[in-house]
């Protein structure tokens, strides 16, 4: 994930948008960041329903029950390529296996595929040069993948595979992963347990940057596709593999020119469903609840500039353009975005989802949660739950950080110029043009007070004529921005969120030999930061960002994304091989789409 684009993990940058709320649970957040986004929903509603809890001491009689809110669809088990599941399932458990899994991963991470922000572009900046090495790697590592699919490689790091199915009239499957690993800060290198590009094996764990975000996706979906081609299987329907490398700083150089010759070959709209990396599963109010990611929030870094006439500073005007930049940034601080929370956000269908499954919710909050579905009362009641938690409303809503100012040269000049960058992380249901026109309005009256002349993203919003003694200038200069992302379908008849929820539940079950139907709740959850799909969109309308990583516990987390001691555990990496096969065995069978 990335470091500055994705959910709860981030860190901040100076150039691309900055990180999001600050959690309430720093030590959770530290980690394991990657199921931050969905599990700290839960966590979160749990604490913002304790801290209200009179709110729900009140009785509300309006409106039914949504009883007909996140129906669960069914177990999805391979039933043409049952005999192959099951050979499959045996084989992924056995020990010789395993020690195949842990081989192939520790061998990845041993490979430092470090991308960097503002990196030049491949050819002059020399650091790519670094994924030269991590190609050979898998060339060896993997030779039934790389004697059966087809690789071409994009913009020379970006790598595309093709598996040709039997069916042509059928639109493939598109597997993401990055290739690329956030930079080990050289001054922490000491307080790794292991060195960082050791992958040490210490009988359950795998340690080393990258052995979680993203290589166990990685090497997980090139593993189970190595495994079906050494039991016989070929595809009907044509799957794609599509790895960038360097998602966790921009993700343009790969993902960005994989997605234009992705599109380029197969046209837009071609693939049934795609698949990147994102949440996991983990343990919420008693179930188990795995958050497959519908969405993404956008962003949109506001560049405020004033400019003032300068001169010396021993006869100086009331306010240089130092001073008014600080009112303008104050009256921001002053009048945050209002959180509404509708019926078509994804975190409301995560919500109605957790009231209608989970085991131990508390009653007074499982009825308002039901209730809203049909009572605007309950729904409001929701809503004051949420604005009350930091995290969850920064999920639901837009969110404004004064993240950079800048001004002054010189501590006797009067500064001609000031700016500050406003980053804002655009609410799923909101947009680009919403933003602008809000910020533009929102600093209107101070323009004026100060006689500025006022032009925002390229409009001239001052009255010609008016006094003028300076300039404020509102622009998306600094970055552009980025639109939330479209939301998957989930309704019954969305085929594909059907049976990617399907095969979770197989995959569980098979993993723990369960034999029960609802074993795990699948509970469509979104990411308030951004996975490399951000430019897949042309490509499908049917994104997920899932692989199945058991997040654990609290108590027994995920470990080291994004800062020191990164490991995966084997045995939930084996898991994900399992749902990488399985994924593609139901997607091959399926006659649903
Ligand atoms: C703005 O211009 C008006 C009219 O020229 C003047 O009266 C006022 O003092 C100016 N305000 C500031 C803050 O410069
Ligand atoms: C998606 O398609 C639109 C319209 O053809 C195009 O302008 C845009 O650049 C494409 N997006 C990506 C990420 O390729």
């Amino acid at each position: 994930m990335a470091n500055n684009e994705k959910s709860g993990p981030l860190l901040p940058s100076a150039t691309t948008p900055a990180s999001l709320a600050p959690a309430p649970h720093p030590g959770l957040r530290k980690k394991h960041p990657k199921i931050f986004a969905g599990l700290m929903v839960y966590i979160l509603f749990r604490l913002g329903y304790e801290a209200h809890r009179s709110f729900y001491e009140h009785h509300d009689h309006a409106g039914a029950t949504g009883a007909q809110a996140c129906v669960q669809a069914d177990v999805l088990a391979p039933v043409e390529h049952a005999p192959l599941w099951d050979t499959l399932n045996a084989k992924i458990g056995t020990s010789s296996f395993e020690s195949s899994a842990v081989n192939w991963l520790a061998g990845a991470v041993r490979v430092p595929t470090e991308s960097y922000d503002n990196m030049d572009s491949v050819g002059v900046d020399p650091r790519w040069e670094a994924f030269g090495p991590f190609h050979e790697y898998l060339l060896g590592a993997f030779p039934l993948v790389h004697s059966t699919l087809k690789l071409t490689k994009v913009n020379t790091y970006g790598l595309f595979y093709e598996w040709k199915g039997t069916d042509d009239s059928l639109k493939p499957l598109l597997l993401a992963a990055h290739q690329d690993v956030v930079p080990v800060d050289p001054t922490t290198v000491d307080q790794w347990t292991h060195p960082p590009y050791s992958g040490f094996f210490d009988g359950k764990r795998v340690w080393g940057r990258g052995s979680s975000d993203d290589k166990s996706g990685l090497i997980g979906i090139l593993s189970a596709v190595e495994t079906l081609i050494g039991a016989k299987f070929q595809p009907t329907r044509t799957i794609v593999l599509s790895f960038g490398f360097d998602e966790e700083s921009s993700g343009y150089h790969g993902a960005g020119t994989l997605a234009t010759h992705l599109e380029s070959v197969y046209g837009t709209d071609s693939f049934a469903l795609i698949v990147d990396e994102g949440s996991g599963f983990s343990e919420e109010y008693g179930s188990i609840v795995a958050t497959p990611g519908i969405a993404e929030k956008g962003f949109l870094n506001v560049l405020v500039e004033v400019t003032a006439a300068g001169g010396h500073s021993s006869i100086p005007p009331a306010h240089t353009s130092i001073g008014i930049l600080s009112a303008l940034l104050v009256h921001y601080e002053q009048h945050p975005y209002h959180v509404t929370i509708t019926r078509d956000e994804p975190i409301y269908e995560t919500l109605q989802c957790i009231a209608q499954h989970a085991k131990n919710v508390p009653d007074k909050l499982r009825k308002t949660i039901k209730r809203s579905a049909k009572s605007k009362k309950a729904l409001e009641r929701l809503q004051e739950t949420i604005r009350s938690d930091k995290v969850l409303s920064s999920l639901v809503g837009t969110t404004q950080a004064i993240t950079l100012i800048q001004g002054g040269v010189k501590s006797n000049a009067l500064p001609e110029q000031a700016s500050a960058v406003v980053n804002h992380r655009i609410a799923v249901v909101s947009s680009l043009d919403e933003v602008k026109a809000h910020d533009t309005a929102l600093l209107k009256h101070l323009g004026d007070k100060f006689n500025l002349t006022y032009s925002a993203f390229g409009t001239r919003i001052s009255e010609e004529g008016a006094p003028s003694s300076g300039t404020l200038t509102l622009s998306d200069a600094f970055s552009g921005g980025l639109e939330p992302a479209p939301v998957t379908p989930t309704g019954r008849d969305a085929a594909p969120y059907q049976l990617l929820s399907g095969t979770i539940k197989a995959t569980y079950n098979a993993h723990r030999s369960l034999k029960e139907a609802d074993s795990v709740i699948v509970a469509p959850s979104m990411m308030s930061g951004n996975t490399d799909t951000r430019f897949y969109w042309n490509l499908s309308s049917h994104i997920f960002r899932y692989n199945h990583q058991n997040a654990g516990s609290s108590e027994n987390p995920l470990g080291g994304i994004h800062t020191v001691n990164e490991f995966a555990n084997v045995d939930s990496f084996l898991e994900q091989i399992r749902f990488f096969t399985t994924l593609i065995l139901n997607v091959d069978e399926t006659k649903a789409f």
